[in-house]
């Protein structure tokens, strides 16, 4: 409601007003009201509109302010029109008319250029919203590196594909057959208690067991089984046991799985290539020998161990004591390899009385802790960026 009386609403006589200056005066009156008010900030003509809503006041104060003075309806100027001008004694009509459209003219020219300073002013708000600022520094996303376990994956794969073997990969999820009974591992052999692992919940009916293979050698059979000789591959790839973890142990781990079978490979062709490999891989300086093993698949079957990296092979250590690494024995475990068992052969229907060859399989885990000196095969499966950054 308004609450403070609208002159415009009454006609000149009403208002007592018969003189030309009078009305002169009551326009000039008018006109600095509109001057005020078109000046006012946003919250000020809200608060004005409810003070003195002549006209209904919009939630946008200056489409309030607008219809206030130029509504159609009930705006000041038609208020004007209909209350002074039409109603005007005929010795009024010309100063009023005069007085009239100079005041229209006044006040539609101000509203325009309110029009436009508030467009202006929303246009520079949504510039300085979106403005993009080229000088400042770029959202940098820090690129990653391998990690260790890859890393020495990679060294290996580079040593073997530079004599003559090329790289493949096998399933995780294996069968019995391929992960035991092709390798010459029958149901209870001993063997399998070492290598007990996870096997698959599977539907009752499922045409074999599955289980998380225990080791790549596998691979050996599969490959084998597409492959006719000569054949040279390793395996890089992830294993599984049902270790408890501790410094040396993981559920999970990562062997590189090696086959050479052709013609006539020999158990020198076998050592040469081991030898080779691993003074690549830990430097010329080390020593290599092998020690008589046992696996189900080779015949025979080897330990190979390297002169200890730690210790320089003596056994004791920079202080004087026992070297903590090899125990003082100077060796160290590598891995187990050997002649492939002709048993095997029959297993993937090559001809045992024409080919030989050797196989190795090797614990990565294992060679990175050696060669990276790394105490806590747990490391490689934290994830922790302070062990990750100081192999970038
Ligand atoms: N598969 C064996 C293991 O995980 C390692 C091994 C030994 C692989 C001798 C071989 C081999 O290929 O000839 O313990």
């Amino acid at each position: 409601m308004p609450n403070i009386e609208n002159p415009t609403e009454k006609s000149l006589a009403e208002l007592g007003i018969n003189e030309p200056s009078a009305v002169e005066a009551e326009f000039a009156r008018v006109r600095e009201r509109f001057d005020r008010q078109i000046v006012l900030p946003a919250d000020e003509i809200r608060n004005l509109m409810l003070r003195e809503a002549w006209v209904g006041s919009e939630s946008d104060p200056a489409t309030s302010l607008r219809n206030f003075w130029v509504g159609r309806k009930s705006g000041v100027l038609t208020l004007i029109t209909d209350n002074w001008l039409r109603k005007a004694p005929p010795s009024l009509k010309g100063v009023v008319g005069k007085q009239f459209n100079e005041l229209k003219s006044h006040i539609e020219r101000k509203l325009g250029e309110q029009r436009q300073r508030l467009e202006a002013e929303a246009d520079q708000i949504t510039l300085a919203h979106d403005h993009i600022d080229l000088s400042l520094p770029g959202v940098t996303r820090p690129i990653g590196s391998h990690h260790l376990i890859r890393q020495v994956f990679q060294e290996i794969e580079d040593i073997f594909v530079s004599i003559g073997f090329s790289v493949v990969e096998g399933p995780e999820i294996e069968t019995p057959y391929y992960n035991f009974e092709a390798l010459n591992i029958p149901e209870f052999h001993p063997v399998r208690d070492d290598m007990d692992t996870f096997y698959l919940d599977l539907p009752k009916g499922a045409p074999t067991p599955l289980l998380l293979r225990t080791h790549t050698s596998p691979m050996q059979i599969r490959t084998m089984e597409k492959r006719k000789p000569p054949v040279r591959v390793i395996v890089p790839g992830k294993v599984y046991r049902r270790d408890n973890p501790d410094a040396t142990h993981s559920f999970i781990f990562h062997q590189v799985e090696g086959l050479a079978v052709d013609a006539d490979i020999t158990f020198c062709d076998f050592t040469g290539t081991i030898e080779y490999f691993v003074k690549q891989f830990f430097g010329p300086g080390v020593k290599t020998r092998f020690r008589p093993s046992y696996f189900p698949f080779t015949e025979p079957s080897v330990e190979f161990d390297v002169s200890c990296i730690f210790c320089g092979g003596s056994g004791t250590s920079a202080g004087g004591g026992t070297c903590s690494k090899c125990k003082g024995a100077g060796w160290i475990e590598l891995f187990g390899a050997g002649m492939v068992d002709p048993a095997v052969y029959g297993f993937v229907n090559y001809d045992a009385k024409t080919v030989s060859g050797f196989a190795f399989g090797m614990g990565i885990d294992r060679l990175a802790m050696l060669k990276y000196q790394i105490d806590d095969i747990q490391v490689f499966f934290q994830n922790d960026v302070r062990f990750l950054r100081q192999f970038p």
